[in-house]
């Protein structure tokens, strides 16, 4: 077999994306696709999992479907051995699965909290320790997770105090992961996007009160694509960032910059 000389080459990389069935998962694991890697789709959804299967094995790589539910840990932790049954390994992990809800502070239930804290920290916490075992006792690995700018910056005008919380807990988690796990061949980083396109900004989008805020905010004066995350996905979980671990890699449209 001839080597690629192409540091983002992800051939023969088996890549695990939760929440892959939609939105930036789905182009996270179709741009890992295209760039060689075969995928394990984790998703509470069957009916977009299964699409995103179809998806990918379209593109000409190998594909299946894991049902999860990132928020309880056994479910994970099923999940986890499932995949590497089915595909061997594990050499990517993306944790992309997240939700948000916009409520005022005061009025959110505790369900309200622990739901969006469960799928959005928790549930990556529950797949770095699954998945973490398993690329320790291989002595290699990468974990790319999907945090936000909200992890550094509060949302205007949208209230949604437990998806911020969640998202900077999820920044640290990447660097106290990264300093536990470097010297044992895993590099762990996070991607922070801007505004996406996708249903779960759908509402916001098409509420003109937040959008304007939203798109005047935005130094570049536009709503990013989920290729656009998905590209920054591809590189860190590429040999092209073999030096990178702990990072948090903005992709925003200048948003933190103003
Ligand atoms: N869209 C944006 O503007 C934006 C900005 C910053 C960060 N993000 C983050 O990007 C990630 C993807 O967001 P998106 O915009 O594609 O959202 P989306 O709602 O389109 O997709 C989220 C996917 O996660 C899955 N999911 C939800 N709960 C799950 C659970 N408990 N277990 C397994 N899968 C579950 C959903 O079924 C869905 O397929 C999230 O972590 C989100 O917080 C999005």
């Amino acid at each position: 077999m001839t080597m690629s000389t192409n540091p983002m080459d992800l051939s023969g990389k088996i890549a695990l994306v939760t929440g892959a069935g939609r939105g930036i998962g789905l182009a996270i694991a179709e741009t890992l696709a295209r760039a060689g890697a075969d995928i394990a789709v984790a998703e509470f959804h069957t009916d977009t999992g299964q699409a995103a299967v179809a998806h990918i094995e379209a593109l000409g790589r190998r594909a299946a479907f894991f049902e999860t539910d990132v928020r309880t840990s056994a479910s994970v932790e099923a999940m986890t051995a499932a995949v590497v049954a089915h595909f061997g390994h594990i050499d990517i992990l993306v944790n992309n699965a997240g939700i948000v809800k916009n409520i005022a502070a005061e009025e959110s239930s505790d369900d309200d909290w622990l739901n969006t804290i469960n799928v959005n920290l928790n549930g990556v916490f529950w797949c770095c320790r699954a998945v973490g075992q398993h690329m320790l006792a291989r002595g290699s690995g990468v974990i790319v997770n999907i945090a936000s700018m909200s992890g550094i910056i509060v949302n205007k005008p949208q209230p949604q105090a437990a998806y911020n919380v969640s998202k900077a807990g999820v920044i640290m988690m990447t660097k106290s992961l990264a300093a536990e796990w470097s010297g044992r061949g895993i590099r762990v980083n996070a991607v922070s996007p801007g505004y996406i396109g996708t249903e779960l900004t759908k509402v916001g989008l098409s509420k003109a009160e937040w959008s304007s805020v939203w798109l005047e905010n935005t130094p570049q004066g536009r709503i990013g694509e989920p290729a656009d995350v998905a590209n920054a996905v591809w590189y860190l979980a590429s040999d092209a960032a073999s030096f990178a671990t702990g990072s948090n890699l903005v992709i925003d449209g200048g948003y933190t910059a103003w």
